[in-house]
């Protein structure tokens, strides 16, 4: 029997260098034609589908390694779909927020975001979670620190400490686990997205250039899950 739809789905955006340098492009046009990539199929999920979440690796924490005209460029690019997406807040059904530590980013993005925020909080038709200065690793270091601090207050006692408790420390603490996770370009690694919240997701790893990925490439993906058998550990007849 197939399984149900997933609701939540995960995606890391994989191969805009690659796909600029094969077209002899700027790298931060391959970055654009992704950002556009996102836009398309946030719109064909809305009209077509019954996802819930979705959600994007826009900027890790190791980002911050590239050479300083990329990030630069990022940075702008980030800057530019964030105004173009309250721009367009009147007519979008989208519902916008980030996960990461965006305290880092620049004060004029955190007003934008913030902003953005709070304009598409009554959307119905996806909630699109943008990673940001995100790192799965980071995250839980920052719950730790968050978790420590209440039992030391008293707020908590050690013996509450389970793994749901964790998860209620986790930027993603207000929705369900991605069922499903793709990543583009044929790279076969997590790269530090949502470490704790991927334990039981189902991986889809495709070829595709992050900015050639389509909406029916994301059908394909999900055809592909609803096929796999997912027993959370346990055992197929149970
Ligand atoms: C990885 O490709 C992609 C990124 C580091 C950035 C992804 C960001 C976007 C698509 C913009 C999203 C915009 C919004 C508004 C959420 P890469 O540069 O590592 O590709 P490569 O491995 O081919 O060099």
């Amino acid at each position: 029997m197939e399984r149900a739809l997933p609701k939540h789905i995960a995606i890391i955006m994989d191969g805009n260098g690659r796909w600029a340098k094969k077209r002899l492009l700027p790298k931060k046009m391959g970055h654009r034609a992704g950002a556009d990539a996102l836009k398309n199929l946030l719109t064909n999920i809305i009209e077509k589908t019954d996802i819930e979440h979705i959600t994007v690796y826009a900027f890790s924490t190791e980002n911050w390694k590239r050479e300083k005209q990329e990030v630069d460029d990022l940075m702008k690019l980030l800057k530019d779909y964030i105004c173009q997406y309250i721009k367009d807040n009147e007519k979008n059904n989208i519902k916008i927020d980030t996960i990461g530590d965006i305290s880092v980013l620049s004060e004029d993005l955190q007003k934008d975001l913030a902003h953005l925020e709070k304009i598409s909080s009554k959307k119905t038709g996806v909630n699109l979670h943008i990673a940001l200065n995100y790192g799965g690793r980071d995250e839980i270091v920052r719950a730790i620190k968050n978790i420590a601090n209440d039992v030391k207050n008293e707020n908590i006692s050690i013996d509450s400490i389970t793994e749901s408790l964790v998860s209620s420390y986790l930027d993603t603490r207000e929705y369900n686990d991605p069922e499903l996770i793709i990543r583009t370009s044929g790279e076969l690694r997590t790269s530090n997205f949502l470490v704790w919240q991927s334990a039981y997701s189902e991986f889809y790893f495709s070829d595709k250039l992050w900015p050639d990925f389509t909406f029916e490439d994301l059908e394909e993906a999900i055809n592909v899950y609803q096929k796999r058998e997912r027993r959370f550990g346990g055992r197929l007849d149970s």
